[in-house]
């Protein structure tokens, strides 16, 4: 039996219909199959693979960091110098007053514990999220995801969470003095890359400092680059009270974090003591890896070159069936004419060599998110295919 037929006989899925591709390595902007074809990437593990596949400098971090120590002890006892530079280094990217950070396992559990920290920090319940937002899976972050066809066969779910439309400004009136926090997703991605309203955080925040709830902004998508800025919230003026990250933060590893103030972050460790412990977070492996993402990124130049490559995508992603390109920075989505030219085109592109990858609920939608070092030719390449596939399809 091959690799492929185990695949479906013993690990479990999460979709009736995997696309299965069999990978066998993958490297700068590629994916290569059993075959030996290779797959031009513009999806990136979902926003994960910041800086491509494989980074030599991600590679090397990773392999001295082995060879030096593993897991020595759960995070927060010993001082290891990988999740300790990680820190420092956020905190001198990072505006005031977010100078702390905690280092976990995915994107999820850094929810899980921002949700956890405006509880315990406000001694409030009572949170709003926006509407069709994605955070995550476990029953903290799907309470914050208003999503009934995927979250009723879980519930009960956290009582207290309600949402709010993104964007609508007469919805902040919810803020209240009851409410612990607002979560957001800085641009919501699964509803379909919706970028705020250029004074929406601003006002959204002031409505929040006034009756004391907290603003969490979930940059696990957004953040890292993705947007051209290291954190999505620096385009909108505004500096969110807890900021959550994950995805291509590991350069490929899997990590979440959370950041906020020194006196905030305090709560975890007294109010009560070990508020939010974890095995593995901070892991030196996975820390050095960031580590190593964080110095790429920031390097001269990196983030105007994310910039100058979305303005490229939007002029080769010019076809009557697109009606629209959303997002900012290498974090976009095609807006076809109708769920079907989306389907089509992710499954006719695969058969083509270039990876695409839908958006979890607008399903006109399809998702451009390549990694942030992808050259300049590459995106020529794959978006002639999307305009082939394209013109093959019918309206
Ligand atoms: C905005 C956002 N929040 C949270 C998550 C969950 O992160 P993870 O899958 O690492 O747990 C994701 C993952 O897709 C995401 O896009």
């Amino acid at each position: 039996m091959d690799h492929k037929e185990n695949f479906y006989k013993y690990q479990a899925q999460t979709t009736p219909h995997p696309l299965g591709l069999v990978v066998d390595h993958a490297s700068g902007s590629y994916i290569y199959d059993h075959l030996g074809t290779a797959h031009l990437d513009f999806v990136a593990g979902v926003s994960a693979c910041s800086v491509g596949h494989a980074h030599p400098e991600v590679v090397r971090a990773v392999q001295q960091q082995a060879a030096s120590y593993m897991h020595v002890m759960v995070y927060g006892e010993y001082v290891q110098t990988p999740a300790v530079e990680l820190c420092r280094r956020l905190a001198e990217l990072m505006p005031e007053p977010l100078d702390t950070t905690y280092l976990v396992n995915s994107g999820t559990e850094a929810i899980e514990a921002a949700l956890k920290l405006a509880r315990a920090w406000t001694k409030r319940q009572k949170i709003l999220y926006g509407k069709r937002a994605y955070h995550g899976n476990t029953m903290g972050a799907m309470s914050v995801m208003d999503y009934p066809e995927r979250t009723d066969p879980f519930g009960p779910l956290i009582p207290h969470t309600r949402p709010i439309a993104f964007n609508d400004y007469s919805a902040l009136d919810q803020i209240d003095p009851e409410t612990a926090a607002v979560i957001l997703e800085t641009i919501q991605g699964g509803a379909g890359f919706i970028v705020p309203d250029p004074d929406y955080l601003k006002t959204l925040k002031s409505k929040c400092d006034a009756v004391g709830a907290l603003l969490i902004l979930d940059e696990i998508q957004p953040g890292f680059g993705r947007t051209g800025r290291l954190f999505g919230f620096e385009h909108f003026g505004v500096v969110p009270d807890i900021v959550v990250m994950g995805k291509g933060m590991g350069g490929g590893m899997p990590i979440g974090a959370l950041t906020a103030s020194k006196a905030m972050m305090e709560t975890f460790a007294t109010k009560p003591k070990l508020g939010h412990i974890t095995t593995f977070g901070g892991h030196p492996v996975i820390a050095a890896a960031a580590l190593a993402t964080l110095k790429i990124i920031s390097g001269d130049g990196f983030f105007s070159a994310v910039l100058e490559k979305e303005q490229l995508l939007r002029r080769e992603l010019q076809h009557p069936k697109i009606k629209e390109v959303r997002g900012k920075g290498l974090m976009l989505a095609i807006i076809l004419e109708n769920p079907n030219q989306a389907n089509e085109l992710v499954l006719r592109s695969a058969k083509r060599g270039l990876i695409l990858f839908w958006l979890l609920y607008e399903d006109k939608a399809v998702r451009i998110t390549p990694p942030l070092t992808i050259s300049n030719q590459e995106i020529g390449q794959g978006c002639q295919i999307i305009r082939e596939v394209l013109d093959s399809l019918d309206a």
